[in-house]
């Protein structure tokens, strides 16, 4: 990676607008509609970014967009980079070296993913407290890492702790349930087999998906407190294993999401910045 091309990126965006934001935020599959609140939005297709991963047919609508959100200043990333796409690890991860530069002091993510823990259910949310990398590589397997960083970075607490109360104390005030556990991000885009879901939850694995992990490593690279959720979309029984099909997955993430946005949301009011 090199440093000249994050600060292209990074002066094309402040020329546009975005002005110090303190908080970045990562929608996932069929959690974009958060993006809709966000007053005096400025958005920049991810297109239109100097060394921005170049975008795929399917990516047409993936953009920054810029605003503000319970009174501070968000960067909202509606729609990300994935693996299964075609992707490296460094393109996955380069929004969110591009919004750290930008000046963000917590990083807030989503996704939509499987629950392997059975005690869990469609349509519940779960706060990522671990995570186990499936992904075969690293984003910070690269030449001149310590360009940007320590290269061992220590993972014993990838997900802030304080956030992580925050949010707990949150979903029980707004009486909206809030799971919580390990997270393992696979390539994809298979889904699964029976046996690999046997396997996930023989090693300690809650839910599954096939994103976040590597921009949790990033962020971590940069020192970024993390806050991540799942969205559980479909219910993972390997001695009862059903199809599904993203439309499902999509319309279960659309029905979860006025939940996560209000937890957002509050945790966002609580958020000094
Ligand atoms: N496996 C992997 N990724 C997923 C799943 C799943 O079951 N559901 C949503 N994303």
């Amino acid at each position: 990676m090199i440093k000249k091309q994050l600060d292209e990126s990074v002066a094309y965006l402040k020329n546009k607008g975005f002005n110090a934001p303190v908080l970045g935020i990562v929608l996932g599959t069929g959690l974009g509609k958060l993006a809709d609140e966000i007053e005096n939005p400025i958005e920049a297709h991810y297109n239109h970014i100097p060394f921005f991963p170049l975008a795929t047919v399917e990516f047409h609508s993936g953009k920054l967009i810029y605003g503000t959100l319970e009174g501070k200043k968000v960067v909202v990333m509606q729609g990300r980079f994935h693996i299964y796409e075609g992707y490296d690890l460094l393109d996955v991860t380069y929004p969110i070296r591009v919004m750290h530069q930008l000046g963000i002091k917590h990083l807030f993510i989503s996704n939509a993913a499987g629950a392997i823990n059975l005690n869990y259910k469609k349509g519940d949310i779960m706060l990522i407290e671990d995570h186990i990398n499936l992904q075969g590589g690293s984003p910070l397997a690269f030449k001149n890492v310590s360009l940007f960083g320590d290269r061992f970075v220590n993972m014993n607490e990838p997900y802030d702790l304080i956030m992580r109360n925050k949010i707990k104390a949150i979903a029980k005030k707004e009486g909206i349930s809030l799971q919580t556990g390990v997270y393992a991000s696979v390539v994809g885009p298979q889904l699964e087999t029976k046996a690999e879901y046997r396997m996930l939850k023989i090693i300690g694995a809650d839910a599954v998906g096939m994103s976040t992990v590597p921009e949790v490593i990033v962020a971590n690279h940069l020192k970024l407190p993390i806050l991540a959720v799942s969205v559980l979309t479909d219910e993972c029984d390997p001695d009862n294993l059903q199809a599904v099909d993203i439309t499902e997955i999509l319309e279960i993430a659309g029905k979860t999401e006025p939940k996560m946005i209000r937890l957002f949301r509050e945790l966002l009011k609580s958020i000094e910045a």
